[in-house]
């Protein structure tokens, strides 16, 4: 088996509540908020894993500890099997540079004040370009491949559409030189049709350059379009993962399920974040047993107090729901001659 590009073992972020003083005095145990909660998952080189769930289920947390911007509470993120926390100084520098990310909001990614020129510069300097020379022919080839001429590289931020700020923002990224890109909610600012421009940039990027994406989203509809696997997240946790056209074509889980009747195909609309029918819980104090069973259809006995664990079912998918344990998954193909 070949080592994947990037792999999360048992990743986990709690973040404590402060006590108040009459829990300080009541020797109240401490009490954290899961925002991801023993999450594994693998990315191949050249591919693309989404991630969705809705408002408060802990996708922007796990992007950020995968680009290492938060320090997990336990658990670790591997980039072709090593840690940068274990690296050589070297190693760990390049190991850092192959992850780099593209955020929802480029009005405030951007600096206002800077050409977009120097935007893309200030990134090859601290890479460790020194010749001015080569950083403005390769601040002219970035912007060629997301859609510019290179006369641009004078215009602001402000001069710029939302979708061409994104264009920005995507070359930012790739001025690093990176091998994979986390794009949390990249498009979700865009108007519709502005959306599938984006995407069709990521995608053809992605060929090009053989990049591979964790893309963060709440529209399932998005997914469909642009991954390869998906991880779909509920409270911290997840609910199910596999390839993507196994979970489209048979979601397993009844949150996928409630997820994907909500979201509308892209180019019509765009789904909420609060799509599922009931409430969210809140996250501070979750549901004993699954957690999603406070708003499952389906929801049985064994449902409230015994959490189910991912189980492997058929097509490649795994799920986390009693409805699915001892299913029995597709056998092996039979070995070719
Ligand atoms: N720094 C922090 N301190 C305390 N709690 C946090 C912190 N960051 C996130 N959280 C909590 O962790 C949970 C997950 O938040 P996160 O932002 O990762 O969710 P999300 O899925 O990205 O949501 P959205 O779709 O709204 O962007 C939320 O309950 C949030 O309030
Ligand atoms: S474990 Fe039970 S409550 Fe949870 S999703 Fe499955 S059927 Fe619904
Ligand atoms: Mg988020």
């Amino acid at each position: 088996m070949t080592t994947p590009l990037l792999e999360a073992r048992g990743l986990s972020k709690h973040y404590p509540f402060p006590r108040s003083v009459r829990q300080w005095v009541g020797n109240a145990p401490a009490r954290v908020l899961r925002a991801v909660d023993d999450v594994d998952l693998t990315v191949e080189s050249g591919r693309t894993l989404g991630v969705v769930g809705e408002t408060g289920s802990g996708k922007s947390t796990l992007g950020r500890l995968l680009l290492r911007l938060e320090r997990p509470t336990s658990g670790q993120v591997l980039i072709d099997g090593s840690s940068p926390d274990t690296a050589g100084a070297a190693r760990a520098h390049q190991l850092r540079r192959d992850v780099q990310v593209v955020l929802q909001d480029p009005y405030t990614s951007l600096n206002p004040y800077l050409t977009i020129g120097s935007a893309i510069e200030e990134v090859l300097t601290v890479g460790g370009m020194t010749s001015r020379e080569e950083r403005r022919a390769r601040v002219a080839e970035l912007l060629e491949q997301v859609g510019f001429p290179a006369a641009w590289s004078e215009r602001k931020p402000g001069q710029l559409s939302g979708g061409g700020r994104q264009r920005v923002s995507i070359a930012r990224a790739l001025a690093a030189g990176p091998r994979l890109i986390v794009a949390d909610e990249p498009v979700s600012a865009l108007d519709v049709s502005v959306q599938a421009q984006v995407l069709n940039l990521f995608q053809r990027l992605q060929r090009e350059l053989d990049l591979a994406y964790v893309f963060i989203t709440h529209d399932l509809a998005v997914l469909e379009r642009i991954a390869d696997r998906v991880v779909v997240l509920y409270l911290g946790r997840v609910v199910e993962t596999g390839p993507a056209d196994a979970l489209f074509a048979g979601p397993a889980h009844p949150y996928t399920q409630a997820l994907l009747n909500a979201a509308p195909a892209l180019g019509r609309s765009r789904s909420t974040s609060s799509a599922v029918a009931g409430e969210l819980p809140d996250p501070a104090s979750p549901p004993a047993g699954c957690t999603f069973h406070t708003r499952c259809p389906f929801v049985m006995d064994v449902c409230r107090t015994t959490r189910p664990r991912l189980t492997p079912i058929a097509g490649g998918l795994q799920a986390a729901c009693h409805l699915h344990e001892g299913s029995t998954p597709d056998p092996d193909p039979p070995a070719t001659p």
